[in-house]
């Protein structure tokens, strides 16, 4: 099973980008989790270019959609909503067919002690219009980020590593269905 994973944050530093390889360590045996970091090459979104003008970097993505099972994505909280960065990118996906009706899971990770939550409700409306299966079961937000990985952002949280895996169960059983 082919799985995704977006980090919504264009930081080296990242704490939710350090969470999707915590989950890529983490994964099933039956499980493979690609990781995509590059939403900082993402262009504006441009709802006037052609098919054929659409940029390299974004048809790189759809295609590394096209060839996943479902999706993760794991976003910090800008000001209560989601960056623009993500935002921007699921902007372009919205007219491909890559991920109509595939699992997709809601992480985030933040500093503050509400783990990014607030985030969640504008993604999934935005994963709602992309015709995504939104699977709120396998959702996770890990709060006080600097508490819960070391300095080299490995994950030492036990908690979080058990959360990791009932998200990976949920997406798995909406994948297998
Ligand atoms: C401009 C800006 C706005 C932020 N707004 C929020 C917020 O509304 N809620 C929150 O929990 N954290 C907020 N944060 C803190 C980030 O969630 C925190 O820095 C997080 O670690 C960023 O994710 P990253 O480590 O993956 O880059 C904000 C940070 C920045 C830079």
């Amino acid at each position: 099973m082919n799985i995704l994973g977006i980090s919504g944050s264009v930081r080296s530093g990242s704490y939710n980008l350090a969470l999707l390889k915590s989950m890529k360590a983490l994964c099933p045996d039956d499980v493979f989790l690609t990781i995509y970091d590059q939403i900082k090459l993402i262009p504006i979104f441009d709802p006037e270019l052609d098919d054929d003008e659409i940029p390299e970097s974004v048809c790189s993505l759809i295609s590394m959609m096209r060839k996943s099972d479902g999706l993760i994505v794991s976003t910090p909280e800008y000001a209560h909503g989601v960056p623009g960065a993500l935002k921007n990118t699921l902007d372009w996906l919205v007219s491909s067919d890559a991920l109509i009706l595939k699992p997709v899971v809601v992480t985030s990770v933040s500093t503050s002690g509400l783990g990014g939550i607030r985030s969640h409700s504008p993604l999934i409306l935005i994963l709602s219009a992309m015709n995504t299966n939104v699977i709120v079961e396998g959702s996770m937000n890990v709060p006080y980020a600097q508490s819960k990985f070391n300095d080299d952002l490995k994950l030492t949280d036990e908690l979080t590593r058990r959360s990791i895996g009932i998200s990976f169960m949920a997406i798995k059983q909406a994948v297998e269905k």
